[in-house]
């Protein structure tokens, strides 16, 4: 299957490592920075058979790749997620989706017209730990769900956001909640089983002066099956990445995924004895040499297959509209200071600009 890779940054090698293990034809990579471009070529050996393009347009018009990724930062997604898909081409797009609401709308609908798979990038959902607490509760073995709760306690400093000037911008990014901890509040999300009813949110820039979004968030979220969530992230711990942690709270269960980034079953407790907890924690546990996890080359197996197929990815463009929604209505409940209801219509995180000047 022809692959092309838009955006040779940061996460890139994800995205190159899960094309070669799937074993795509790279046919082209794209980049506006050469910098990036070449390190990257130089890296992952993209020199004989993929070619590099600066523009991104030029670079689908000719190679007519089948299935792109979109790794720029994120206020770019739609853009260049709209172009794709209007040539067809299948698109996996790093979190968050888009950074408005009416976007990710449109990614869905051209998505639909064009009849192309697009898949937003949470790849954590692949995580054996994640993958063993959803089975549980597809097997409904928590009984009642009461509550879940997402915590993602990292550190991001100075010279991270010194790396790329969009990172903590309002039109390029968001805050912690938008770009750090989404894949955990997708997570808390999606296990619930149940679209949201209300958000109460509060957030703050408490120790990143030079950006404009904010480095902590905390919410609380009714949904409508009457169970509740948690929601506690910030990239302001001291001195390094604590842990992203998730607990599923349940009649009949109680489940903690933690370590670096939710890769480590830590409790596993049913009622039903279906299984034994030291196995479980045991066999469940991932230790990725990054919070990046080993999540992207099942998440490209995945999608490959939906496209061979002709099904929908595990995760869909509305997976991602989704976790883009919650954290848009904890930006909206945090700035108006009131609860918000979903579903939420137009908001964007610059609708936020100028909140912590
Ligand atoms: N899934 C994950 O775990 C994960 C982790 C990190 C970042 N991300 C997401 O991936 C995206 C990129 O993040 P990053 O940290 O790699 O950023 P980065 O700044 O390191 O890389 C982005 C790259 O995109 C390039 N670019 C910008 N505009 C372009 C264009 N028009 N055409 C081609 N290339 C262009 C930039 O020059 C840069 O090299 C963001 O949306 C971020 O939220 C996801």
């Amino acid at each position: 299957m022809r692959y092309a890779l838009i955006g040779c940054g940061r996460i890139s090698p994800n995205h190159i490592v899960a094309a070669k293990n799937n074993g795509l034809d790279i046919v082209a990579i794209c980049d506006i920075n050469l910098l990036s471009m070449e390190d990257k070529i130089l890296k992952f050996k993209l020199d004989k058979n993929t070619k590099h393009y600066t523009d991104y347009k030029e670079m689908i018009e000719i190679e007519k790749p089948e299935l792109v990724s979109i790794c720029t930062e994120s206020g770019k997604h739609a853009e260049i997620a709209l172009f794709c898909i209007e040539h067809k081409c299948n698109c996996i797009i790093e979190k968050p989706i888009a950074l408005s609401i009416s976007d990710a709308d449109d990614i869905i609908s051209a998505s639909i017209k064009h009849h192309v798979k697009v898949c937003a990038c949470h790849q954590n959902r692949f995580n054996k730990s994640v993958q063993i607490i959803r089975e549980a509760i597809d097997m409904n073995r928590f009984g009642r769900l009461f509550y879940g709760t997402a915590h993602i306690r990292w550190c991001r400093d100075h010279e991270y956001f010194d790396r790329a000037s969009w990172r903590g911008t309002w039109a390029q990014d968001g805050g912690a909640l938008m770009n750090q901890c989404i894949h955990n509040i997708d997570l808390l999300r999606w296990m619930m089983g149940s679209e949201i009813d209300e958000v109460v949110g509060m957030t703050d820039r408490l120790n990143h002066s030079y950006i404009e979004a904010e480095d902590m968030g905390i919410a609380l979220i009714k949904f409508k099956n009457g169970s509740y969530g948690i929601i506690e992230g910030t990239t302001d711990i001291y001195p390094k990445n604590l842990e992203e942690t998730l607990y599923i709270f349940g009649e009949k269960g109680t489940v903690k995924a933690g370590g670096q980034s939710v890769n480590v079953i830590e409790e596993w407790r049913f009622s039903d004895m279906l299984d034994d907890p030291d196995t479980v924690k045991e066999r469940f546990h991932e230790n990725p040499p990054n919070v990046y996890g080993y999540g992207h080359t099942p998440l490209y197996a995945d999608v490959i297959n939906a496209i061979q197929q002709d099904r929908q990815p595990y995760v869909t463009a509305m997976d991602g509209k989704k976790a883009l929604e919650l954290v848009l209505a904890i930006y909206k409940s945090a700035a108006e200071g009131c609860s918000v209801k979903l579903p939420l219509k137009e908001c964007a995180t610059m609708d936020f600009e100028g909140r912590f000047q």
